[in-house]
């Protein structure tokens, strides 16, 4: 404050600067070009004069601007791009053409598929258990027939210890859902055991229709009837099932 008051600032004078006329304004301008002026590739105005074009319709002339420099950037940009893409794809092969990689898509999905199915087929239960008499599937059920069931039921499913399977008689119901929940939950009491843990849902639904299948095989030595006479009231049920996908036709034997 005392400083202040024993040295004050002296007060700013103003100059007045002359006024510029137009001519010696274009000379004070910076003669170096903007960033954006060279981008455009803009002349100073000063030297639009060397541009003009020797003709005039109704006294309007035009100039010959050159071509801008992010067009010539551009231009030249997709020809460098284009080497470089004919030499990756069609001369190097590196990458892969558009036929090739449809091909590796479907590949893909495929696998998806697949995967996507045999969980679906880890949830059928005896709801959901639709028949299906299709070659691949009653070869599937025959082998777990084979390995399973023979020695209960007997090679042909005529019955041994357990009851004939081949038959219209079922104690348990016919029909893909009762057989399908017969070998699910087993009939423990009487010495058929629960396949749940043995067999996935996929592999019980195999065995079911291979063994519905079997109905009226009448095989030699075939054990007496046992249960009721069942009659499909269920017409979904026999409704032939035409597998269209080859991945439903996966190996179900597989865990
Ligand atoms: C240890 C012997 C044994 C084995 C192994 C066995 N079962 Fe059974 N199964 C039986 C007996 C016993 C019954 C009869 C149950 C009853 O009387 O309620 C039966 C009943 C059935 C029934 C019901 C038949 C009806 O009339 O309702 C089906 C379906 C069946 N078994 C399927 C299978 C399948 C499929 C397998 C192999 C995955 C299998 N069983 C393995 C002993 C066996």
């Amino acid at each position: 404050m005392y400083k202040e008051q024993l040295s004050p600032t002296p007060y700013v004078i103003i100059v007045k600067e002359p006024v510029l006329d137009y001519d010696s304004w274009l000379k004070k301008r910076p003669s170096k070009p903007s960033i954006w002026n060279k981008l455009l590739s803009l002349k100073p105005i000063e030297e639009e004069h060397n541009l003009v074009i020797d003709h005039s319709y109704d006294g309007i002339k035009e100039l010959n601007n050159p071509v801008p420099a992010w067009f010539n950037f551009l231009f030249f940009g997709t020809m460098v791009f284009a080497a470089g893409y004919l030499f990756y794809y069609h001369i190097g092969g590196y990458g892969d053409l558009q036929d090739k990689e449809y091909a590796n898509e479907i590949a893909k999905a495929e696998i998806e598929k697949a995967a996507y199915l045999e969980k679906s087929a880890n949830t059928i239960d005896e709801n959901s258990v639709k028949f299906d008499n299709t070659a691949i599937v009653l070869e599937d059920g025959k082998t777990i027939f084979n390995t399973n069931c023979v020695v209960c039921h007997g090679d042909k499913g005529q019955g041994i210890i357990g009851p004939n399977l081949t038959d219209e008689y079922w104690i348990h119901g016919g029909g893909v859902s009762n057989v399908f929940k017969t070998i699910k939950y087993g009939v423990p009491a009487k010495g058929m055991i629960s396949w749940e843990k043995n067999l996935n849902p996929k592999q019980i639904s195999a065995v079911s229709n291979y063994i519905l299948s079997l109905n009226g095989t009448n095989p030699p030595g075939a054990k007496a009837k046992q249960g009721e006479k069942y009659e499909d009231k269920d017409v979904e049920d026999s409704e032939m099932k035409e597998v269209a996908d080859s991945v439903t036709k996966t190996d179900v034997s597989k865990k």
